[in-house]
């Protein structure tokens, strides 16, 4: 039996492979996330750690739990930026995600800020609900049609490819980018071109070195000032003070926003950008994806714990 570390509340069900398995769970209860130094703390004293992508999971937490028992940490997101991999990899620690289970969910959030930001759904809302909104009229909040239009993804892994299912029963032309050639139809070599070319950007890249402000002042201004950009991946993807000039100059039509640069907090000019949608990072919340994630999570922390290689590990 091991002690488990679990930084957070969890869904209903979401624990029961470590309960199942027998483990000892300690969990912080409420959602209050720990400070780096209670984390730190709480590390040297458990043999796994079950984290969430709010918490920072450094070289530090790391290496103060590797010099006492810690063996594995399971991070309840498909997306692992918030834990230093590499110290993981060098100080022992095998680190699991939750791929596979939150592709569907995800992508449905994509298509929903889609469908909102090209039809301008929170302006409109907005006015509706401040009572500034005098009845109908011809020339009020003309969005673009989200049918027959081109979208450009960049990153095509399973969340990419389920935006893109979701497309095709648009109507809508689908690009995709990503550095390696797919070899798959739609794709496009140049970043580039596929900003020149698209009406919808959507993003679906994780964050690392290679990718943080990928889409910059340069980038936005390659796109068309028709286009609206959605970002579910990771804020950084983004240069948001980019964006928002973009938005408030006209250059860009619209944004969709889920994800932000230095999250809970939002660059104030995208919170009164005109045209953007914004949504506080629920990609993948349902009800049934988020269970999901933290049983995958913790069956890959209990894998490692019984001395088998979990499906779900990124480190090697
Ligand atoms: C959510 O953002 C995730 O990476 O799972």
């Amino acid at each position: 039996m091991a002690r488990v570390l679990v930084t957070r509340r969890l869904p209903e069900g979401g624990l029961d492979p470590l309960v199942d398995d027998g483990h000892e769970v300690l969990q912080r209860s409420g959602d209050t996330p720990y400070t780096h130094a209670e984390l730190v703390e709480a590390a040297t004293t458990v043999d796994a750690v079950v984290c969430l992508l709010t918490d920072r999971v450094d070289e530090v937490v790391l290496g103060a739990g590797a010099s006492h028992r810690l063996r594995v940490v399971g991070n309840v997101a498909v997306g692992y930026d918030n834990i230093d991999v590499a110290a993981a990899q060098r100080l022992g620690v095998a680190v699991c995600n939750t791929p596979g289970v939150l592709d569907e969910t995800t992508a449905d959030v994509a298509f929903l800020l889609i469908l909102a930001a090209s039809r301008l759904a929170s302006d409109a809302e907005r006015d509706l609900r401040g009572g500034a909104w005098s009845g109908w009229g011809v020339t009020q909040y003309l969005g673009y049609d989200v049918h027959g239009a081109t979208l450009g993804l960049v990153g095509y892994g399973r969340i990419g490819k389920a935006v893109a299912r979701r497309a095709s029963g648009f109507g809508m032309q689908v690009l995709h980018h990503t550095r390696k050639p797919t070899g798959l139809p739609g794709y496009v070599a140049r970043l580039d071109d596929l900003l020149a070319e698209c009406d919808i950007l959507s993003l679906h890249v994780p964050l690392t070195d290679a990718t943080r402000h990928l889409i910059g002042a340069r980038e936005l201004a390659l796109l068309r000032p028709h286009a609206v950009v959605v970002n579910t991946a990771r804020g950084p993807v983004v240069d948001e003070e980019a964006l928002a000039h973009a938005l408030y100059t006209g250059a860009l039509f619209a944004a969709g926003l889920d994800v932000y640069e230095r999250e809970p907090d939002v660059h104030p000019r995208l919170l009164t950008a005109p045209r953007t949608v914004l949504l506080p990072h629920i990609g993948s919340a349902s009800h049934a994806t988020r269970t999901q994630m933290a049983r995958v999570a913790c069956q890959g922390v209990c894998d490692v714990l019984a001395g088998r290689k979990p499906s779900n590990l990124v480190t090697t």
